[in-house]
């Protein structure tokens, strides 16, 4: 297989998204793993259209639209200061915990690491920060520099163009289904951290290995170290 770099997606991948649903909770009892589960499906159906009609905006501002639509869908009163706070824990979700280990071990084994994100620049940076990753990753690579969020072929692109290796030989890690066949169909080598245990999309394409969780990873990493 001769994986050289292995680019990663942030939310939801790295970051737990759905962890919004217990301050979620709090604003709006009863109601925190509805408007988290919601939030996280309004914000990707907007990256979709946006770049569908060629309609651009930040993630940040995305996911602030996503939030104000899902608590209006759901009944939920959204003042100013449950908007702010929600929104700046989404600046610094926590890492799923097996992550900082496994990234490390990644890293000593030598392989390069980049995360490729739909995340704006500011917003990747912050939550790498809060998570103490900043000097784990050789590159941060946001879409905002070509405007199109994936599963956009020019949003895959950036990790090629980035690293100079053809996509083969570049390990593409999500968590979220859609993406990983995005980068299976651009051609990176894909594993898909199924944490959920969902059904493979119908879409024709299928990740080349898949695990419960980013540990699962390391086995197939050290596979390839094996075969090189
Ligand atoms: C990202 C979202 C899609 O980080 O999870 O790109």
């Amino acid at each position: 297989m001769a994986i050289q770099a292995i680019i990663f997606d942030a939310y939801g991948t790295l970051f737990d998204v759905y962890s919004i649903a217990a301050l979620a909770e709090k604003r709006f009892p009863g109601q925190g793993d509805a408007l988290a589960t919601l939030w996280r499906d309004k914000q990707i159906e907007y990256t979709r259209l946006r770049t569908m009609c060629s309609m651009y905006k930040p993630f940040w501002e995305v996911t602030q639209d996503a939030l104000v639509f899902s608590c209006k869908k759901l009944g939920l009163a959204l003042d100013f200061d449950a908007q702010h706070a929600l929104m700046a824990q989404y600046a610094k979700l926590p890492p799923f915990p097996e992550n900082l280990s496994v990234l490390e071990q990644l890293r000593v084994q030598g392989f390069k690491l980049a995360i490729l994100s739909n995340g704006n620049p500011q917003m990747l940076e912050a939550v790498v920060k809060a998570a103490g990753l900043q000097a784990t990753f050789q590159h941060l690579l946001s879409v905002d520099s070509v405007r199109k969020f994936k599963t956009a072929p020019e949003a895959y692109q950036l990790g090629t163009d980035m690293f100079g290796i053809p996509a083969k030989n570049i390990l593409f890690v999500s968590s979220n289904c859609w993406d990983v066949c995005g980068a299976a169909w651009f051609g990176y080598t894909t594993f898909w951290v199924n944490r959920a245990g969902a059904p493979l999309e119908e879409l024709g394409v299928a990740p080349h290995a898949e695990g419960r969780s980013l540990t699962d990873l390391l086995a197939f990493a050290a596979l390839d170290r094996g075969a090189s």
